[in-house]
C-alpha cells in the first residue's frame, strides 16, 4: 500500500504539453481547464473525426459563453482557443509530457488506449486515467513503464467541483504523483492520494446515497418523489438531477464495480438497467423551466 502523504514537491517534471484521450463530456472539460488555466497545448482525439470537433466545439462554445458573461477576455478566449487542436492519430501525442484518459469505462478499453499511447510517447510521459472506479492498478499492469500511471479523477462540472483524486498504486514513481500534485495545483484543485481501490473515496461515500435513493426508486417510489423528497435536505444537487449530469450510464458502470468490490453494501439498479437497455438518458426530474 502506498503512504498516505503526497511525495516531495521537488520531485515534479513540468507539464508543457497535454495529449486527452476521449472528447466526450468530462474530456471536453477538463481540456479545456488544461488549456486555460496552464497555457499548455492541448491536442484531443476520439475514435473518430466527427466526435473531435464535437469536443471542440464543447471547448469554443464555453468560451465564448466565458466571454458573453464577461468573466474572460475576448483575447484570452482566442488564445486558448488556438491551444487546443483535434486529430484521430494517437501519434500526435508524441511531444507531450502527460496524456489523460477519459475513454469509455471498461477496463479493457483503457489498457488498449494506454497501449497505444505508450508505443508513441517518451518513456517520461505520464499517462492518467480519469476512471470513476475502475483499478488503475490493472489499468497499467501489462504496460512498458507501469511506474508512469496515474489515476487523476475530476468531478462533473469540471470547472466548478474543487476536488481531485490522484490514484497512485504500488509501482506509481514519487515523480509522477509529485507531478500529478503541482499539476493539480496548477489547474487550482485540491488534491488528495488516494488507494487503488473500488471509486476510490468520493464515489464509495456518495454512491452509499446515490444507492439507496435508487433502492427506493427499484421498490417503486417514483423518481421524480425520490427526488423531490430531498430537496429541503440542502443537497447542493438532488441526487437523480445528480445522476442525469453525470450520465446514468457512467454512474451504473461505477455502481457495477463498487457492487463487485463490496457486494454486501451495493446493488445495481434494475430499473435503471432498463433505462438504459432503452437508451432512456433522463429521468425528468428537472424544474419546469428545464433548469437543475
Ligand atoms: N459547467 C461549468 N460551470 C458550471 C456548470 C457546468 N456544467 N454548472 C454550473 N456551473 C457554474 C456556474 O456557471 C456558476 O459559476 P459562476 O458563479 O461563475 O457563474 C457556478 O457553477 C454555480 O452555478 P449555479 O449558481 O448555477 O448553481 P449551483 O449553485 O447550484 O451550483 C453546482 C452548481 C456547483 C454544479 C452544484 O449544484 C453542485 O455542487 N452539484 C453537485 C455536483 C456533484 O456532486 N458532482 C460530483 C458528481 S460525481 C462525479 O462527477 C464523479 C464520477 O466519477 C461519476
Amino acid at each position: 500500500k502506498r503512504p498516505a502523504g503526497a511525495p516531495d514537491a521537488a520531485l515534479a517534471r513540468p507539464i508543457q504539453r497535454v495529449g486527452v484521450v476521449g472528447a466526450g463530456l468530462m474530456a471536453g472539460q477538463f481540456a479545456l481547464l488544461f488549456a486555460k488555466a496552464l497555457r499548455v497545448p492541448v491536442t484531443i482525439t476520439d475514435i473518430d473525426a466527427e466526435r473531435v470537433e464535437r469536443g471542440l466545439s464543447y471547448i469554443r462554445g464555453e468560451l465564448d459563453k466565458q466571454v458573453a458573461k464577461g468573466r474572460l477576455r475576448p483575447e484570452d478566449a482566442a488564445a486558448v482557443k488556438e491551444l487546443v487542436v483535434g486529430t484521430t492519430d494517437k501519434a500526435d501525442f508524441a511531444d507531450a509530457d502527460l496524456v489523460i484518459e477519459a475513454v469509455f469505462e471498461e477496463l479493457e478499453v483503457k489498457k488498449k488506449v494506454f497501449a497505444e499511447v505508450e508505443a508513441v510517447v517518451s518513456s517520461e510521459c505520464i499517462l492518467a486515467t480519469n476512471t470513476s472506479s475502475l483499478s488503475v492498478t490493472a489499468m497499467a499492469a501489462d504496460l512498458t513503464h507501469p511506474e508512469r500511471v496515474v489515476g487523476f479523477h475530476f468531478f462533473n462540472p469540471v470547472a466548478v467541483m474543487p476536488l481531485v483524486e490522484i490514484v497512485a498504486t504500488e509501482k506509481t514513481d514519487d515523480a509522477v504523483v509529485a507531478t500529478a500534485f503541482a499539476l493539480a495545483k496548477g489547474l487550482r484543485k485540491t488534491a488528495v492520494l488516494v488507494q487503488d481501490a473500488a471509486a476510490f473515496v468520493v464515489n464509495r461515500i456518495l454512491l452509499r446515497l446515490m444507492g439507496e435513493i435508487q433502492n427506493a426508486y427499484d421498490d417503486g417510489t417514483p423518481a421524480l418523489v425520490a427526488d423531490r423528497a430531498l430537496r429541503p435536505m440542502g443537497l447542493p444537487m438532488t441526487p437523480f438531477t445528480l445522476l442525469e449530469m453525470v450520465g446514468i450510464p457512467v454512474a451504473q458502470h461505477v455502481m457495477e464495480s463498487l457492487h463487485a468490490a463490496f457486494g454486501d453494501r451495493f446493488r445495481v439498479s434494475a430499473n435503471l438497467q432498463r433505462l438504459i437497455e432503452n437508451k432512456v438518458t433522463g429521468l425528468w426530474v428537472r424544474n419546469d423551466d428545464g433548469s437543475l
